[in-house]
């Protein structure tokens, strides 16, 4: 029998390389300190943003069935670090708009898209920068070696393992 290899839907495929793009887009469009009150990243803001809006409809999809099961044949401890690795990565798509739009209320800075200004979060606090901002800015790095490490594995997986991991994310 031919050998068939099982997707993510396509949907899901689309949504993970745009997400991708927009993380990468607005970690390199990122700025800390002072420069960031004296002249808001917009950029960064947006396609931070823009992570939030697709991973919505991205776990409705993956509770609606489309992601394939895990590699059956992958060995145990492997299926449990991808499922609590890919647990991690959702919590940060999450986590980090929300900490950053947090934080740029925080700042008193106010996060418009396109020109149009988004509600604050909380009030402006003293002195800047605050916790979560703190969170937020760590957390970004904390994001890029997680992401990095599985972008790694799934080359791993590609090129060493020689299993279908990569291809089930390709259209
Ligand atoms: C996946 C999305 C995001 C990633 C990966 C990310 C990453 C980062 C990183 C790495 C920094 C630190 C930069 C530095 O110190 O040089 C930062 C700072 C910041 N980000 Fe984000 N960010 C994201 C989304 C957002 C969003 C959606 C907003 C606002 C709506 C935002 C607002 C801010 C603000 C205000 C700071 C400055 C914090 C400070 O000065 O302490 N970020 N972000
Ligand atoms: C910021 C960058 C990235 C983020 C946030 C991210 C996030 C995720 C998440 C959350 C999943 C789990 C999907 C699910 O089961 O619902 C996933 C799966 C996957 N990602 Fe990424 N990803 C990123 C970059 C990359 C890169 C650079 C590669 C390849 C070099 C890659 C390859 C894959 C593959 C192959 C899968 C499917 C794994 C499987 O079949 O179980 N990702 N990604």
């Amino acid at each position: 029998m031919e050998h068939k290899v099982q997707h993510y839907s396509r949907f899901m495929i689309v949504l993970h390389w745009l997400t991708a793009l927009c993380v990468g887009i607005a970690w390199l469009l990122s700025e800390g300190g002072p420069a960031v009150v004296r002249n808001p990243p917009t950029w960064h803001f947006m396609f931070g943003l823009a992570v939030l809006l697709l991973v919505v409809p991205r776990i409705g999809a993956r509770l609606a069935g489309g992601a394939p099961p895990l590699d059956a044949g992958s060995p145990p401890l492997l299926q449990l670090a991808a499922k609590v690795g890919h647990g991690v990565l959702y919590l940060f798509l999450i986590a980090m708009p929300l900490t950053g739009w947090y934080a740029a209320s925080a700042l008193g800075i106010p996060v418009t898209v396109f020109g149009v200004a988004l509600p604050a979060l909380t009030d402006p606090v003293q002195p800047p920068p605050g916790f979560v901002a703190e969170l937020h800015s760590t957390g970004g790095s904390v994001f890029l070696v997680i992401a990095g490490l599985h972008g790694l594995m799934a080359l791993y997986h590609h090129f060493v393992l020689k299993d279908d991991t990569l291809r089930r994310m390709t259209l």
